[in-house]
Protein backbone atom coordinates (compact mmCIF):
# COMPACT_ATOMS: atom_id res chain seq x y z
CA UNK A 1 0.00 0.00 0.00
CA UNK A 2 2.72 2.23 0.82
CA UNK A 3 4.52 2.00 -2.27
CA UNK A 4 1.62 2.77 -4.73
CA UNK A 5 0.36 6.56 -2.80
CA UNK A 6 4.50 8.29 -3.47
CA UNK A 7 3.99 6.27 -7.12
CA UNK A 8 0.39 8.09 -7.66
CA UNK A 9 1.50 11.28 -5.72
CA UNK A 10 4.02 11.66 -8.23
CA UNK A 11 1.92 11.18 -11.49
CA UNK A 12 -0.50 13.18 -9.74
CA UNK A 13 2.60 15.97 -9.86
CA UNK A 14 3.81 15.16 -13.01
CA UNK A 15 0.23 15.69 -14.20
CA UNK A 16 -0.28 19.13 -12.32
CA UNK A 17 3.23 20.25 -14.01
CA UNK A 18 2.05 19.42 -17.15
CA UNK A 19 -0.91 21.71 -16.62
CA UNK A 20 0.97 24.72 -14.92
CA UNK A 21 3.22 24.69 -18.33
CA UNK A 22 0.35 24.77 -20.52
CA UNK A 23 -1.03 27.21 -18.81
CA UNK A 24 1.74 29.39 -18.83
CA UNK A 25 1.81 28.81 -22.60
CA UNK A 26 -1.35 30.13 -23.03
CA UNK A 27 0.02 33.08 -21.12
CA UNK A 28 3.10 33.74 -22.77
CA UNK A 29 1.27 33.64 -25.86
CA UNK A 30 -1.14 36.63 -24.60
CA UNK A 31 2.16 38.27 -23.84
CA UNK A 32 3.37 37.85 -27.00
CA UNK A 33 0.10 38.69 -28.64
CA UNK A 34 0.58 41.97 -26.88
CA UNK A 35 3.71 42.63 -27.75
CA UNK A 36 3.15 42.13 -31.53
CA UNK A 37 0.12 45.26 -30.44
CA UNK A 38 2.77 46.95 -28.74
CA UNK A 39 5.34 47.07 -31.68
CA UNK A 40 2.96 48.00 -33.85
CA UNK A 41 1.93 51.51 -32.67
CA UNK A 42 5.30 52.22 -31.39
CA UNK A 43 7.22 51.26 -34.25
CA UNK A 44 6.25 54.14 -37.01
CA UNK A 45 7.42 56.35 -33.77
CA UNK A 46 11.20 55.49 -34.26
CA UNK A 47 12.21 58.45 -36.24
CA UNK A 48 12.86 61.30 -34.48
CA UNK A 49 10.20 64.35 -34.95
CA UNK A 50 11.11 68.00 -36.11
CA UNK A 51 10.16 70.17 -33.04
CA UNK A 52 10.18 73.28 -35.10
CA UNK A 53 8.22 72.11 -37.66
CA UNK A 54 6.19 70.70 -34.70
CA UNK A 55 5.46 73.69 -32.69
CA UNK A 56 4.16 75.52 -36.33
CA UNK A 57 1.43 72.36 -36.86
CA UNK A 58 0.87 72.58 -32.97
CA UNK A 59 -1.30 76.01 -33.79
CA UNK A 60 -2.33 75.45 -37.56
CA UNK A 61 -3.67 72.29 -36.37
CA UNK A 62 -5.41 73.49 -33.36
CA UNK A 63 -3.96 71.37 -30.13
CA UNK A 64 -3.36 75.38 -29.22
CA UNK A 65 -7.27 75.98 -28.93
CA UNK A 66 -7.42 73.70 -26.03
CA UNK A 67 -3.90 73.32 -24.62
CA UNK A 68 -2.94 77.18 -25.13
CA UNK A 69 -1.27 79.47 -27.40
CA UNK A 70 2.36 77.58 -26.19
CA UNK A 71 0.60 74.22 -25.26
CA UNK A 72 1.48 75.18 -21.81
CA UNK A 73 -1.68 77.33 -20.70
CA UNK A 74 -3.87 74.80 -20.55
CA UNK A 75 -8.09 75.21 -21.42
CA UNK A 76 -10.46 72.81 -22.47
CA UNK A 77 -7.33 69.82 -22.34
CA UNK A 78 -4.67 70.08 -19.43
CA UNK A 79 -1.09 72.38 -19.83
CA UNK A 80 1.59 70.06 -21.65
CA UNK A 81 3.99 71.81 -19.54
CA UNK A 82 6.46 68.85 -18.41
CA UNK A 83 4.49 66.43 -20.41
CA UNK A 84 7.64 64.87 -20.45
CA UNK A 85 7.37 63.67 -17.34
CA UNK A 86 4.17 62.00 -18.07
CA UNK A 87 4.38 60.97 -21.80
CA UNK A 88 7.70 59.82 -23.35
CA UNK A 89 7.94 60.56 -26.97
CA UNK A 90 6.44 57.43 -28.07
CA UNK A 91 3.45 57.51 -25.56
CA UNK A 92 2.69 61.39 -26.72
CA UNK A 93 3.05 59.63 -30.18
CA UNK A 94 0.18 57.35 -29.26
CA UNK A 95 -2.14 59.76 -27.69
CA UNK A 96 -2.08 61.94 -30.84
CA UNK A 97 -3.11 58.93 -32.92
CA UNK A 98 -5.83 58.10 -30.74
CA UNK A 99 -6.89 60.40 -28.53
CA UNK A 100 -9.66 60.13 -25.52
CA UNK A 101 -12.64 62.17 -26.23
CA UNK A 102 -13.07 65.61 -26.55
CA UNK A 103 -9.74 65.59 -27.49
CA UNK A 104 -10.04 65.57 -31.40
CA UNK A 105 -8.50 62.12 -33.71
CA UNK A 106 -6.73 64.25 -36.22
CA UNK A 107 -4.37 61.21 -37.62
CA UNK A 108 -4.37 59.90 -40.30
CA UNK A 109 -5.82 63.08 -41.72
CA UNK A 110 -5.32 66.07 -41.02
CA UNK A 111 -2.09 65.09 -39.73
CA UNK A 112 -0.06 61.90 -41.07
CA UNK A 113 2.91 59.90 -39.65
CA UNK A 114 5.64 62.68 -40.00
CA UNK A 115 3.36 65.28 -38.78
CA UNK A 116 2.75 63.89 -35.87
CA UNK A 117 6.31 62.92 -35.17
CA UNK A 118 6.80 66.57 -35.65
CA UNK A 119 4.13 67.91 -33.19
CA UNK A 120 5.28 64.81 -30.50
CA UNK A 121 8.58 66.20 -30.50
CA UNK A 122 7.60 69.56 -29.76
CA UNK A 123 5.04 68.10 -26.88
CA UNK A 124 8.94 66.98 -25.48
CA UNK A 125 10.35 70.38 -25.14
CA UNK A 126 7.57 71.92 -23.18
C1 LIG B 1 -10.94 69.85 -28.13
C2 LIG B 1 -9.82 70.07 -27.25
C3 LIG B 1 -8.49 69.44 -27.59
C4 LIG B 1 -7.73 69.58 -28.73
C5 LIG B 1 -8.07 70.37 -30.00
C6 LIG B 1 -6.50 68.85 -28.50
N1 LIG B 1 -6.52 68.27 -27.26
FE1 LIG B 1 -5.00 67.21 -26.40
N2 LIG B 1 -6.19 66.83 -24.83
C7 LIG B 1 -7.45 67.33 -24.62
C8 LIG B 1 -7.98 66.81 -23.38
C9 LIG B 1 -9.34 67.12 -22.77
C10 LIG B 1 -6.99 65.97 -22.86
C11 LIG B 1 -7.05 65.15 -21.56
C12 LIG B 1 -7.78 63.86 -21.76
C13 LIG B 1 -6.89 62.84 -22.34
O1 LIG B 1 -5.83 62.55 -21.76
O2 LIG B 1 -7.22 62.29 -23.40
C14 LIG B 1 -5.87 66.00 -23.79
C15 LIG B 1 -4.69 65.32 -23.60
C16 LIG B 1 -3.56 65.49 -24.38
C17 LIG B 1 -2.27 64.91 -24.11
C18 LIG B 1 -1.93 64.01 -22.93
C19 LIG B 1 -1.81 64.78 -21.66
C20 LIG B 1 -1.46 63.84 -20.53
O3 LIG B 1 -0.38 63.97 -19.97
O4 LIG B 1 -2.25 62.92 -20.26
C21 LIG B 1 -1.43 65.32 -25.10
C22 LIG B 1 0.04 64.97 -25.26
C23 LIG B 1 -2.20 66.13 -26.00
N3 LIG B 1 -3.49 66.22 -25.52
C24 LIG B 1 -1.70 66.71 -27.15
C25 LIG B 1 -2.50 67.34 -28.09
C26 LIG B 1 -2.03 67.74 -29.39
C27 LIG B 1 -0.61 67.57 -29.89
C28 LIG B 1 -3.09 68.28 -30.06
C29 LIG B 1 -3.15 68.75 -31.49
C30 LIG B 1 -2.86 67.74 -32.49
C31 LIG B 1 -4.23 68.24 -29.14
N4 LIG B 1 -3.83 67.65 -27.97
C32 LIG B 1 -5.48 68.74 -29.43
C33 LIG B 1 -8.13 68.22 -25.42
C34 LIG B 1 -7.71 68.60 -26.67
Amino acid sequence: MTPILPGRFAYLTAATLLLALAAAGCSKNGDQSSQTTAQSVTSPAVAAGDAARGKQLFASAKCTSCHGANGVEGGVGPTLKGEKARKNYVQTIAQIRDPQPPMPKLYPDPLNDKDVQDIAAYVQTL
